[in-house]
C-alpha cells in the first residue's frame, strides 16, 4: 500500500484559501458527475494574472486537498495559464490516492477553468455595455 504524499497530507490537515470570497471577480462552480458534490472556485484578477483565488466545497477530503493545491499553483499565474491547468500538474502529489478518489481532484480545476471563463464573459459583458454606439 502506498502511502499520500507529505504534500497531499499537509493540503489536507491544512487547506489553503479554504472559503468564499466577497466580490469575486470570477466565479466557477460545478458539481461532481459521479458523486453529486459541489465545488465552486473564485478569482480576482488583475493585469491578466490570478491574484487572490478561494474555494467552497461539500466535497470529500480528497476534493478539499486537491483544490487547495489547485488554488496555490494557480495563484500569480495568468489567466491563460491557469486555463491550462490539469490533473498533470497534480500528479506528482497523488500518489497513494485511492483509485475511488481520482475523480474528486478534477472538481477544483474543473471549477477554476470555469471560473476563468466567468471572468472572461463578465468582461466582454462590460465591454459591450461601454462600447458608444
Ligand atoms: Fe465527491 Fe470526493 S466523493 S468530491
Amino acid at each position: 500500500m502506498t502511502l499520500l504524499s507529505d504534500t497531499f497530507k499537509d493540503h489536507l490537515v491544512n487547506p489553503r484559501n479554504l472559503g468564499e470570497m466577497a466580490g469575486a471577480h470570477g466565479t466557477g462552480e460545478v458539481t461532481g458527475p459521479e458523486c453529486g458534490d459541489m465545488m465552486t472556485m473564485y478569482i480576482k484578477v488583475a493585469d491578466g494574472r490570478i491574484t487572490d483565488i478561494s474555494f467552497k466545497t461539500f466535497g470529500c477530503w480528497a476534493a478539499i486537498a486537491a483544490s487547495s493545491m489547485v488554488t496555490e499553483i494557480a495563484r500569480g499565474m495568468t489567466l491563460a495559464e491557469a486555463g491550462q491547468i490539469s490533473r498533470r500538474d497534480l500528479d506528482p502529489y497523488l500518489a497513494g490516492l485511492p483509485e475511488d478518489k481520482i475523480h474528486c481532484i478534477e472538481l477544483g480545476i474543473s471549477a477554476l477553468h470555469r471560473a476563468i471563463r466567468d471572468y472572461e464573459r463578465r468582461r466582454t459583458a462590460i465591454g459591450e455595455e461601454t462600447k458608444t454606439p
